[in-house]
């Protein structure tokens, strides 16, 4: 018997870091990347992990219990009452470059927890996988919102605000974005814990750039439902801003971010936890291809056009 599951990657429109306090954020799922597990059989005893994207070919037991591939295996035979663990073969695929702020640690956890969980008998509510993926993204990022797992468990997209029910939002006209990746790997993890850190040291003056963040994302919903795309551009160039004040942009991420401004982009910031990692660039139909080539000849290592609907 073999079970299958899979689950994409996403990115943060609008947002990021002052999610992290509170604030609503916006993110939609990249399925043109995506994390698979096949769960199957095993004539030999134990759990059997074959993970060749990460390089990792090993038992279950010789895992550190807080390896996150370990941890959401241990923490959903938990919940789900399997004792003793079956023998089992399981392959993890992924085309979601690691530590880009494309999701990649929550995709691998939503895909193996649905595999898992239906493998063993008992499928799970999307609520319920996205519970247990939440607390492998505190494993992963220490103080994360939640929004990864959410937009990644759901594959919609949504307008998150920390602790409040899934709310999602619809694009009044599609529009299209490049996601344009800087090649600079740039764990979520320090830059959440280093923007901690600047706030344990003046909270008055920082939760005013997270409440300014906080307003642009809402206003830009509001943008996206009306199809204001010009009005849009805008506003991701006045995130970008108040994430530099954050320090978690970097000169790659700055240069990409002015290359498809440049290139007729309507407006460009990074996406994600920063540092590295990716940027996005919102271009209508006619500028997507000049924008994604500059992209590519100034330096981008991977580039992504996706639809949002
Ligand atoms: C990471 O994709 C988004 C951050 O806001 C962290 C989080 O919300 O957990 C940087």
């Amino acid at each position: 018997m073999s079970t299958k599951a899979s689950a994409p990657g996403k990115i943060i429109l609008f947002g990021e870091h002052a999610v992290v306090y509170g604030q609503p954020a916006l993110a939609v799922p990249v399925t043109q990347v995506h994390a698979d597990v096949e769960v199957s059989d095993s004539s030999r005893p134990g759990i059997w992990i074959e993970a060749p994207d990460i390089d990792l070919h090993t038992e279950l037991n010789t895992l550190p219990s807080d390896h996150p591939l370990a941890a959401v295996i241990h923490n959903l035979f938990f919940a789900l009452h399997v004792d003793p663990f079956p023998s089992l073969n399981v392959r993890i695929a992924s085309s979601i470059p690691v530590a880009s702020g494309l999701g990649s640690g929550a995709a691998v956890s939503v895909a193996l927890i649905r595999a898992l969980s239906t493998y063993t008998g008992h499928p799970l509510s999307d609520e319920r996988v996205n519970d247990l993926a939440f607390e492998i993204e505190k494993l992963h990022h220490g103080t994360p919102s939640g929004i990864d797992n959410t937009v990644i468990t759901y594959a919609r997209p949504v307008y998150f605000v920390k602790g409040r029910p899934l709310e999602t939002f619809k694009a009044g006209v599609p529009f299209f974005l490049i996601i344009g990746d800087t090649g600079v790997a740039a764990p979520t993890k320090e830059a959440v814990g280093d923007v901690r850190k600047l706030w344990m040291k003046d909270k008055v003056k920082w939760e005013k750039v997270f409440s300014k963040i906080g307003d642009i994302a809402n206003l830009a919903r509001t943008m996206i439902e009306q199809a204001r795309t010009k009005e849009l551009g805008e506003l991701m160039d006045q995130n970008h801003v108040l994430l530099q004040e954050l320090r978690v942009s970097s000169p790659e991420l700055d240069k990409l971010v002015q290359v498809a401004r440049n290139a007729g982009a309507l407006g460009a910031k990074l996406s994600g936890g920063g540092r590295g990692g990716n940027m996005i660039a919102l271009v209508t139909p006619e500028t997507k291809e000049a924008v994604a080539k500059s992209l590519t000849d100034a330096g981008a290592r991977h580039v992504i056009i996706t639809k949002v609907e």
